[in-house]
């Protein structure tokens, strides 16, 4: 048992047993060197203070509000209604299109609108850029999450992370909706994919190498990003048939939810503190030692409570004991599930400690609910202002304030965006992120020379590789973006066009001399991945079968956002390869088929037998197939 909550944060940051004055753990400015960004955000307090300080009641309650840009009536209300942040969720792309250049106009209009008259606070604007900047087309995009995580690699993640807050700055946009440090526990959840693990050392590990990758040198370094650590806590611990309920309630971009059955997303995580601590909150003790400036609190709940509704939480946890001294953005339209009415939903999310919401919609609603709260005291200006100092604390910190200071998208950083080195960079993520789970009568590596039939539905679909949060929220099958390979793609390179025949269904294999079957997952993001069972689909099994005929060995290439069931297809390949969604770099995963990179990747996820009653880790009826840590080598 632990013995105190100071404890349980040295120990977490591993200075167990290290005497520490209280708070001097996490962002008490001056007083600890591996805070030195938190401290930054307080060495801006006095300056936040006082510039809080000369706003009027509407001039704050605008601060608080971030609209999502589909919604924006005319430029004139980001002005009229003093709104601090705007943000582009989901598949809410420019009027122009999502190519770059349309991004970066789009971008320069807002903000040049926002600071053009008084009070001249220049917006921050977000972007769910979860593995690259991967909204916008031509962009390099990396491995997902759960990839990164079988690299174990905290230089490359925190690369990868540099990397994406360029491409991200390239377009002027500078804040990202990332890193995801959900902690997943039952891989049937849709958004497995955004987590690095299931273990809350490695979230811990590659989340704070995330957010120092994001944020550069430190909020105000010119090319890096806010980073927003999400969903704070437990997103990744629901429990099953506790997800969002089937009403027809609008999701991000005004898509409409469907009838389909969301078992655990936005859920409730059931745990006592111990456990929740130890699991869930891991990741946010190193990414704020790290210097975040944004935490997203999550639509989940802990015992019943939501957390964007939770004093306990997002004040006492968050703010108070873990000593966060950056800001809490909502997640979208997070209060709108809260029980009451609007007014009742803002007055609850903001006395928890939510220092600004993401609407994302009705902003002339929420500022004037918002300010009818205080007048009425219902919320105290005390929260108010506390929460517009926090905003402005990151604001200054990332020099968005200062005289002189150019807001626009940098035209130098046009070359840097999709570029050969970024992609360089992406491919060695991929090699990294790729786990070899079995391999018999040396089916790889492929030998020089040899004649190679691809199939598989994943084979030759970029959109596939690339997964959910890809140019659109949910991902598409296709030519979804610009620039990189698509496996086969790079196998054909790799070997030359003669050596390499192609069926999507595997029919055809004679004269090969190995097959592979590149097969899996098709793209999902939040809610609409949610599974109740994890079988492999029958057009993958078929595909198997089609390459057997030729009697040739076969290798299984899995293109997923999670562990699938393979206890039927195991018997039937040689060779089995986990790829995860390794994004736009196909070269990295024919660098490893090829043995031109051998393989490293460890299982960052237990992978279960198909015959499990439960797939909720460390439940009596899971049952593993490959454990945690799994990963062969040539
Ligand atoms: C997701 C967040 C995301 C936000 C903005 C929400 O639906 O849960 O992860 O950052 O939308 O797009």
């Amino acid at each position: 048992m632990r013995s105190s909550r100071r404890d349980f944060l040295a120990e977490s940051l591993g200075m167990a047993g290290a005497s520490l004055a209280p708070g001097a753990l996490l962002g008490q400015a001056g007083e600890a060197s591996a805070h030195v960004a938190s401290a930054r955000l307080l060495a801006q307090d006095e300056r936040a203070r006082q510039l809080t300080a000369a706003l009027t009641l509407e001039e704050k309650v605008g601060q608080m509000a971030q609209v999502d840009q589909t919604y924006i009536r005319s430029l004139d209300d980001l002005q009229h209604y003093h709104l601090g942040a705007i943000l582009s969720g989901g598949s809410s792309h420019p009027k122009a299109g999502n190519g770059f250049d349309a991004w970066t106009a789009h971008y320069d209009r807002y903000q040049s609108r926002a600071t053009k008259t008084r009070p001249r606070i220049p917006i921050l604007y977000g972007i769910d850029a979860v593995h690259g900047d991967a909204h916008v087309i031509g962009a390099t995009v990396f491995p997902h999450n759960i990839g990164m995580g079988c690299t174990r690699n905290a230089a490359l993640v925190e690369k990868e992370q540099r990397i994406t807050a360029i491409e991200i700055r390239a377009t002027g946009i500078q804040w990202a909706y990332a890193p995801c440090l959900a902690v997943p526990q039952d891989i049937r959840w849709g958004r497995t994919y955004e987590g690095f693990s299931e273990s809350p050392e490695v979230v811990k590990e590659l989340g704070a190498a995330a957010v120092r990758g994001l944020q550069g040198s430190g909020l105000g370094d010119p090319l890096g990003v806010l980073a927003c650590a999400k969903h704070f806590a437990g997103d990744g611990g629901t429990a099953f048939g506790t997800g969002l309920p089937m009403s027809p309630v609008s999701g991000p971009a005004g898509l409409a939810r469907s009838s389909l059955h969301h078992p655990l997303d936005q859920g409730d995580t059931r745990l006592d503190d111990a456990e929740f601590r130890r699991i869930h909150l891991q990741g946010y003790i190193t990414a704020i030692a790290a210097g975040v400036g944004s935490i997203m609190p999550s639509y989940s709940g802990w015992n019943g409570v939501k957390c964007s509704a939770s004093r306990t939480l997002l004040t006492e946890i968050l703010k108070e004991e873990m000593g966060f001294k950056g800001f809490l953005i909502s997640d979208y339209s997070a209060q709108k599930e809260l029980p009451g009415n609007a007014k009742q939903q803002i007055e609850t999310v903001i006395n928890a400690g939510m220092d600004m919401v993401m609407i994302p919609d009705d902003y002339w609603n929420y500022t004037k609910l918002l300010a009818e709260l205080v007048q009425e005291r219902r919320v105290p200006i005390a929260r108010i202002d506390d929460a517009v100092t926090r905003i402005f604390r990151v604001k200054l910190a990332m020099g968005l304030m200062e005289p002189g200071q150019s807001l626009s998208a940098d035209p130098n950083l046009q070359k840097q965006f999709g570029s050969p080195e970024h992609r360089a960079i992406a491919r060695q993520c991929v090699r990294e992120s790729l786990v070899l789970l079995k391999n018999e009568r040396s089916a790889l590596p492929l030998k020089p020379g040899a004649r190679i039939h691809v199939s598989g539905k994943n084979a030759d679909d970029m959109g596939n590789q690339c997964g959910g949060w890809t140019v659109t929220w949910q991902g598409r099958s296709g030519e979804i973006t610009t620039g990189g390979t698509t496996i086969l793609q790079a196998l054909r390179k790799m070997t030359g066009e003669a050596n390499v025949t192609y069926s999507r269904d595997g029919a055809g294999a004679q004269g090969a001399t190995v097959g592979i079957a590149i097969i899996g997952e098709t793209p999902y993001a939040e809610m609409m991945g949610d599974r109740t069972s994890l079988p492999l689909a029958a057009e993958d099994l078929a595909v198997v079968q089609n390459l057997q005929q030729a009697d040739i060995p076969v290798v299984a290439v899995l293109v997923s956002g999670r562990p699938l069931f393979v206890d039927d297809l195991l018997p039937q390949v040689d060779a089995l390869v986990a790829a995860w969604l390794p994004g736009s770099e196909g070269d990295g995963v024919a660098d490893v088929l090829s043995g031109k990179w051998k393989p490293s990747g460890k299982l960052s996820f237990t992978w279960p037998r198909a015959i499990s009653t439960s797939l909720h880790l460390g439940d009596p009826g899971y049952e593993t197939l490959f454990p945690f840590g799994s990963g062969l080598s040539y």
